[in-house]
């Protein structure tokens, strides 16, 4: 059997599917098995800041994982030790002390927990169109029936609000408010920007009633948008959850706090949280990005390329929006074709919700593969 029918008669089916197998790539270039290239514009949904195949990262895991593959955090270890101090010294200030895990979703279920465990309260408000993951407590924070149907009843304690709008999570935040868990630009959502505005005030009004700011940073973290992380630019929070890129494009997530969060020893913990491999492959990824000047060069080339995108003529477009190397089109009709036909002329793109094409490039990105993205664009639509 091929590649593709072995996955498709093993695997659960849950992944919508393009029609490509993908077996290499360096830097911005993905190569199918049939040694087509493309120039990705997906990053693996945000993972691959760094570029893929980056040999820092590759020798860095192959040298830790002969040393010590794993070390469950009951046994201190100086690899995890250093990325923990690495990670408090790169977050805004006041944010220092890091939980480990794995994902994503397993970041935003450890920071609903800790805001609650903290304030006593129960209630986590978040907002509509917001993505922060499928596991069920995360699940209950993220936008959308499509979602949530098959899998009620949802954990209780969640409401949502627009996203942007501080006058609806005014009149919604109460004293049983643990949390209000946002992302700084709504990414699966439409890559919608949230207002510099907006964030201050929910900030004050957080401050002024006790609760928890979480922040998801999950996609926009480690250089993204044009610094390290995206909130720098916006708002400092109480809680900053951190996955994809973290550690190069191995498993990895992070948790990082304030110190008043209160949390009771062993009520929360994770058997490869914070092992050493992928601790090892997060300070390479780390030095990669700071080496390589990848923060100036997602700045840069992002704002090349957003003027590039509008000014673009085309009146399928709606709107052309995003911060650094996170960029949406919102087009007029579906987007689905269109991401497809980009696919076909070597450009991988991703979707975010019907309408919008998203483009997550690795950060490693040059201006001639973006003229070259630009100009498929142009052809196709
Ligand atoms: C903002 C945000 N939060 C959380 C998640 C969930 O991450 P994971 O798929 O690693 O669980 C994602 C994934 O796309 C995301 O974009």
């Amino acid at each position: 059997m091929n590649t593709k029918t072995l996955e498709q008669t093993y695997e659960l089916s849950v992944y919508p599917r393009r029609d490509i197998v993908l077996v290499s790539g360096k830097g911005a270039r993905l190569y199918d098995e049939e040694d087509r290239e493309y120039i990705d514009c997906a990053s693996n949904v945000g993972v691959s800041n760094i570029g893929h195949g980056h040999e820092a990262v590759a020798n860095a895991i192959y040298a830790q994982y002969l040393a010590l593959g794993n070390c469950y955090s009951m046994f201190y270890n100086p690899v995890r030790a250093r990325l923990a101090e690495k990670l408090a010294k790169l977050a805004p200030a006041d944010l220092n002390l890091v939980f480990f895990c794995n994902s994503g979703a397993e970041a935003i279920e450890g920071a609903l927990k800790f805001a609650r465990s903290t304030t006593g309260r129960q209630e986590i408000i978040s907002a509509m169109r917001g993505f922060h993951g499928k596991t069920m407590g995360a699940l209950a924070a993220t936008w959308g029936p499509e979602y949530q149907k098959p899998f009620a009843p949802m954990m209780p304690g969640l409401k949502h609000v627009p996203f942007n709008n501080f006058a609806k999570l005014e009149t919604i935040l109460s004293e049983e408010t643990a949390a209000v868990l946002l992302e700084i630009i709504q990414g699966e959502g439409g890559v919608r920007v949230g207002d510099k505005d907006y964030f201050r005030q929910v900030r004050e009004l957080c401050n002024s009633k006790g609760v928890m700011l979480i922040i998801d940073e999950v996609q926009t973290g480690f250089g993204r948008t044009g610094t390290m992380f995206a909130c720098e630019q916006f708002v400092t929070p109480d809680i900053l959850c951190l996955a994809k890129s973290l550690a190069g494009g191995i498993p990895m997530g992070a948790v990082i706090c304030t110190d008043r969060i209160k949390v009771p020893i062993k009520s929360h913990t994770s058997t490869f949280g914070g092992n050493p491999t992928a601790c090892a492959a997060a300070l390479a990824s780390l030095r990669v990005i700071e080496q390589e000047g990848l923060i100036e060069n997602a700045k840069t080339q992002g704002d090349y390329l957003l003027e590039k995108l509008r000014r673009i003529e085309n009146k399928k477009i709606r709107e052309v929006r995003g911060l650094g190397l996170m960029i949406g089109i919102e087009l007029k009709e579906k987007a689905g074709p269109y991401v497809q036909r980009l696919m076909e002329k070597g450009v991988i793109a991703l979707l975010a919700g019907a309408t919008v094409i998203r483009l997550l490039p690795p950060l490693v990105i040059s201006r001639d593969e973006i003229d070259t993205v630009v100009s498929v664009l142009e052809e196709i639509l």
